[in-house]
């Protein structure tokens, strides 16, 4: 019986690649003039990092981690998103001893138990960046600009930038304790799951989906009167960053995001193309997160791009030609077969796609493969004309065939085909 793929992971094949190719080449020529280093994370971590890191009342922690015990009865957790991984990864290796700003940007996929639907994956990837050592607000409004230059240089604009801020430890509990009254009188309106968290985890209601549970907090207290002076001066900086470099941004009071790790500024890019699922980028400020995990108390900002939402959007845009073999050789009889061999190697190491038919099957058979492979042009040598040093190339959009010379026939084709490269550049 054929095996096929588990729900809610996909595999991406060679003929949409292109838009995830363009993606991760854009967000790293953009994150390193921003001075962010890759960095890579193992995909399985203890099950205690996401679950003290990310929060026990969260929905990742609570019901969507791919968790299981290893042979030793150890409890291991697929990463559901990377903030938690490389916060555990500063702390480790603490290069913060030998600058006190640390900016790092990974690439990878994630792994939520969630309900697989338009823009929801249980695999899924993030490129995600984070940076730590300062507690802002320059650094907040430098992470966001590097977010929006993500989209920008995607082409992407009609993006809407939500932004919040969560407090600190010192006016939110005053925040919860309000929100908590709030919505003490109203929890028989409440969903099951939320009538818990209005207790343990209140700031979670105003994540919840659920129409009645999305109704009652319409009306509920907003964080933004609860903030201290140095969160309100914190978040007033910030805008005046945005608005000093013309970026627009909608305050959003009830912007709490997922994970319980956030303090002070939360952010998300949303967009109205992608339906329910129209978060495209999210992150904030996690400045209690290195110390909860065993660090020094080192304050963090970071951020993460969902990949397959962008791709979408990109695909949208444009189309990603497949991509073609620059040549194909044709070749028939040993001899010929022989340098044939030899020139697609040369050719190969200058840079052209080029391709040959391995099964070395009669010309009709490889011109068929050539028309197959969508070949730019063939280049048809039998060993009467390696003897007679001429071959045939035949462009395969045209049709139109023409003599080349063999004896420098690297040189010849490489020529043919940087001009045609810069014509097609041109264009
Ligand atoms: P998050 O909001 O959970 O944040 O995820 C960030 C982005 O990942 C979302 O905005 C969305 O585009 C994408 N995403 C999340 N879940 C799925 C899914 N099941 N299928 C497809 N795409 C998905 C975080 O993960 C934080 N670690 C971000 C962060 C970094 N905060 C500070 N640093």
């Amino acid at each position: 019986m054929e095996i096929t793929s588990i729900k809610g992971f996909r595999d991406i094949l060679p003929e949409a690649i292109g838009p995830w190719q363009w993606l991760e080449a854009q967000a790293r020529s953009v994150f390193e003039v921003f001075g962010f280093r890759e960095i890579k994370t193992p995909i399985l971590e203890k099950t205690e990092l996401f679950s003290r890191g990310i929060g026990q009342e969260t929905d990742i922690v609570s019901k969507e981690m791919y968790t299981f015990n290893d042979v030793k009865g150890r409890s291991l957790t697929m990463r559901p998103e990377a903030t938690a991984s490389v916060t555990r990864a500063y702390i480790q290796h603490r290069p913060y001893q030998t600058y006190p700003i640390q900016k790092f940007y990974s690439i990878g996929p994630m792994f939520r138990h969630e309900r697989p639907q338009k823009g929801r994956f249980r695999q899924f990837h993030q490129i995600n960046a984070e940076l730590f050592g300062d507690p802002g607000p320059k650094s907040d409004a430098d992470i966001i600009f590097m977010s929006i230059s993500l989209f920008e240089s995607l082409g992407l604009g009609d993006l809407i930038l939500n932004l919040n801020s969560l407090g600190c430890p010192e006016c939110r509990p005053r925040f919860k304790e309000r929100l908590k009254d709030y919505l003490a009188d109203r929890k028989t309106l409440l969903c099951p799951d939320c009538q818990r968290r209005a207790d343990t985890n209140p700031l979670r209601v105003f994540d919840c989906k659920i129409d009645s549970c999305k109704e009652v907090v319409l009306d509920a207290p907003s964080i933004a009167e609860f903030l201290c002076r140095e969160c309100r001066e914190h978040f007033a900086s910030l805008q005046n960053y945005l608005n000093d470099s013309d970026i627009p941004f909608v305050l959003n009071s009830q912007l709490v995001r997922g994970l319980d790790y956030y303090n002070r500024t939360t952010f998300e890019i949303q967009t109205e193309r992608l339906g329910a699922q129209n978060a495209v980028a999210g992150g904030g400020r996690y400045d209690g997160l290195v110390k909860l995990l065993g660090g020094p108390d080192h304050p963090a900002i970071g951020f993460a791009v969902g990949v397959e939402r962008v791709v979408s959007l990109i695909e949208d845009e444009r189309p990603f030609p497949y991509k073609r073999p620059d040549l194909f050789i044709a070749a028939l009889g040993e001899p010929a077969d022989k340098a044939a061999f030899r020139w697609m190697e040369a050719l190969r190491g200058n840079g052209l796609w080029v391709e040959l038919d391995y099964a070395s099957k009669g010309l009709k058979s490889q011109m068929k493969k050539a028309g197959r492979l969508g070949a730019k042009k063939v280049l048809i040598v039998g060993d009467n004309e390696l003897d007679a040093g001429r071959g045939l190339l035949r462009d395969m959009l045209t049709g139109e065939q023409a003599e080349v010379d063999l004896t420098d026939i690297i040189k010849v084709l490489k020529g043919i085909f940087k001009d045609e490269k810069e014509r097609e550049s041109e264009d």
